[in-house]
């Protein structure tokens, strides 16, 4: 079983300026929580309580006022600084103590998730032992993103990033599963045309060897990419007509905690007393 996993919440966040000249993407709001929330609850749901969180060059005493050690989590939370944005696989480069000689989830900090099937594919996916394997979702804008062919046995065929010609509507998404060979592979990588060691290029040498497995997000699924404006948007009014239908929230990391049997009481407690009076301390209240 995985039980590290990484956040990468660095990068310029170039598309969405002015919005991020000053905050860093992953810290804006998602209606009612940062947008980092949302991708670390994906790590929590998958069961993973050694987490990374790679912050760009001196954010991490920013990120600390907001999630200081995940003690009221049940979890353990370290901070990596990246230099300059270098590409994704450079989480595994900078992020080498961290795995050792462990298997380690990636997600994106920008990647939001919601779905009804997503626990159950993220227990199997943890089981993880050799290879790699990665979340495809069925997108009409595919040149957005990197891109897988299948077969219809759901094997990969071929992967491509952000191809200018049609390819497949597959996209691959910000959540990654993978062995630890990761590290040396990942040292391995040059940086591409654009000047960045591309995520592609190091689950094409997984592609190589066979070893290189895709779970469809299925149809019930939703997937944003909140790192463009009207994705970000999009996501905003997802989670709130979400949290209003079902009167719960989405991504409440104290709730997935308690449901993990990771904390108590206690430690919703000391969340309240964090977050303070506010409406997310509220809803904690109720859980107790
Ligand atoms: O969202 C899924 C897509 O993410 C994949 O389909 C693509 O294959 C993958 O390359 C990536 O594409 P993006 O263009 O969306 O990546 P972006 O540069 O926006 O970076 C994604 C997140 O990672 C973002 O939250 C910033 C962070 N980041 C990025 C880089 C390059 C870092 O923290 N450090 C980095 O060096």
């Amino acid at each position: 079983m995985i039980n590290k996993g990484i956040v990468l919440s660095g990068g310029h966040g170039t598309r969405m300026s002015p919005l991020t000249k000053s905050v860093n993407k992953q810290l804006l709001p998602i209606y009612d929580k940062p947008i980092i929330y949302y991708s670390l609850s994906i790590l929590m749901m998958a069961k993973i309580k050694d987490i990374l969180i790679i912050v760009n060059k001196g954010q991490t005493k920013t990120y600390k006022k907001l999630l200081p050690n995940g003690k009221n989590l049940g979890i353990k939370i370290k901070y990596k600084e990246q230099p300059y944005p270098k590409g994704l696989p450079d989480a595994f480069i900078l992020g080498k103590k961290f795995i050792g000689k462990n298997n380690v989830a990636l997600i994106l900090g920008d990647n939001f998730f919601y779905g009804n099937s997503l626990k159950r594919k993220l227990k199997n996916s943890n089981q993880l032992k050799n290879g790699a394997e990665i979340f495809l979702h069925k997108v009409k804008n595919p040149h957005l993103f990197g891109v897988a062919k299948t077969n219809s046995k759901n094997q990969i065929l071929g992967i491509k990033e952000k191809p200018k010609k049609r390819y497949s509507n597959l996209a691959i998404t910000g959540l990654y599963f993978f062995d630890s060979k990761v590290v040396e592979l990942s040292k391995k990588l040059k940086p591409s045309t654009r000047g960045e060691l591309e995520i592609t290029d190091l689950l094409k040498m997984y592609l190589n060897k066979k070893e290189l497995y895709a779970t469809s997000t299925g149809k019930g699924t939703h997937w944003f990419d909140a790192g463009s404006i009207d994705d970000y948007y999009k996501t905003n009014k997802f989670v709130l007509s979400i949290q209003k239908k079902n009167k719960k929230k989405v991504a409440c990391l104290e709730e997935i905690a308690l449901k993990n049997k990771w904390i108590s009481k206690k430690h919703i407690n000391a969340s309240i007393k964090f977050y303070g009076n506010c409406e997310y301390s509220k809803y904690l209240k109720k859980l107790i």
